[in-house]
């Protein structure tokens, strides 16, 4: 009999479990496994380019590194406190008042996450109850509408508007009812690279004052807007403060996504309702990598504040590398993320056509309708340019002959 060393179970007697389980009732039978691995695993079986998935093909930084091998290396690999580190937690709240003018309590309003992913899901799961409904923008990062489903919710899919992926506040306020629960906003914007102006949040809070809608302000890319624009945070809006889980991503911010570090601030009851369920999600994250996060931020500020530049610089580049292709695209505002639409090179539905792209001529990416619950005729993909400049120049190479 097979058997398993580790687990000291029989492989063969798990199998049958399996196949007797089929009883089991999904609570997501309409979800596969994300696009992101899909083109991931594609361009790796056809090695193609992998501007697809959004990490960088470049290290975090040495300084950083270094950190972490000495707190891995000095004892800290023990459960950190469940909201997070307190050195990490202070120098959060000190970026924030920086950055946002936003003075935050770092024991009562920051925890720390396992990525943004679970800052989303927790938020998600501490405010939404059954038949709630939860408004998200279409194209929307994949993991908002099955959260919302899992807490038992109605997402509710609201179409950005062309030209450049804008919210029709008009459209919102139709949509606002007594079950409507929360609104989930991303800026920076994945996958458009658009982003929301001081008065989208004013329009924001007009909508909710007054009503018990939360809001869930995803900002992951927030370090990297372009063109001397600034990052409109809820946190630098007194009254979007009040009703809003900001969520931010380390992995973003320092080259580093496999780790899936992040945190979440909330005004201090939000924050009570979010860590009831954050403790027993994860409970904690990785200790090292945030005693390692914590001197890095201290000691390397300059990082986070160049990194818009670092990123506008890439995104000139690979849209010159392109200028010349028959792509038609107008630069991202934020994100490491451009979005061209192909229509003068193919007929073929974006899903097809990136599948061609990666299998034939060697460049993988992301299919938009990927972001939607209904799909839009329009035939747009996304790259991703958070690649070392060898890469992008390798990859235009093959694009600008399609
Ligand atoms: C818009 C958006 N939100 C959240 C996440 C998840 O971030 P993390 O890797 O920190 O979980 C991503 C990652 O791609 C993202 O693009």
């Amino acid at each position: 009999m097979l058997s398993d060393p580790c687990l000291g179970v029989s492989a063969l007697a798990f199998d049958r479990v399996a196949k007797e389980d089929v009883y089991l009732r999904s609570k997501l039978p309409h979800v596969g496994t994300t696009i992101f691995t899909v083109m991931s695993k594609m361009a790796q079986q056809y090695n193609a380019i992998n501007l697809s998935q959004g990490f960088p093909d470049f290290d975090c930084p040495q300084d950083l590194q270094e950190r972490v091998s000495f707190y891995l290396n000095n004892r800290r690999n023990q459960y950190a406190p469940m909201t997070g580190v307190a050195e990490l937690r202070q120098q959060i709240a000190l970026k924030l008042i920086d950055q946002y003018g936003c003075r935050l309590d770092a024991d009562h309003e920051i925890t720390v996450t396992s990525g943004a992913t679970e800052a989303l899901f927790d938020a998600i799961q501490a405010t939404v109850s059954r038949d709630d409904e939860v408004i998200m923008f279409d194209p929307a990062y994949d993991s908002y509408d099955p959260a919302v489903r899992l807490a038992g919710g109605k997402p509710v899919h609201l179409r950005l508007q062309q030209p450049g992926y804008q919210i029709d506040w008009q459209q919102v306020a139709e949509h606002i009812n007594d079950r409507t629960r929360m609104i989930i906003i991303n800026s920076p914007h994945n996958p458009s690279g658009s982003v929301l102006s001081a008065a989208d949040l004013d329009a924001l809070a007009s909508l909710i004052r007054n009503r018990d809608i939360y809001v869930l302000s995803d900002e992951v890319y927030e370090h990297m807007v372009f063109d001397g624009g600034q990052h409109e945070s809820v946190l630098r809006h007194a009254e979007l403060r009040e009703k809003s889980f900001a969520v931010f991503s380390f992995g973003k911010t320092y080259h580093a996504t496999g780790w899936k570090m992040a945190f979440c601030a909330a005004p201090a009851a939000m924050t009570a309702e979010f860590r009831k369920v954050h403790q027993f999600v994860t409970f904690t994250s990785t200790s090292f990598l945030q005693y390692a996060i914590a001197d890095f931020m201290r000691d390397c500020p300059q990082h986070h504040q160049q990194l818009a530049a670092f990123y506008q610089q890439k995104r000139d580049y690979f849209c010159e590398l392109i200028r010349d292709s028959r792509f038609v695209f107008t630069p991202s505002a934020g994100t490491y993320f451009q979005c061209v639409d192909y229509s003068h090179i193919s007929d073929l539905d974006d899903v097809a056509f990136v599948n061609w792209m990666t299998q034939e001529k060697g460049v993988a990416a992301i299919p938009l309708s990927a972001f939607y619950e209904s799909p839009p005729e329009s035939r747009v993909i996304r790259f991703c340019f958070c690649k070392d400049n060898s890469t992008l120049e390798q990859a235009a190479e093959i694009l600008r002959r399609l």
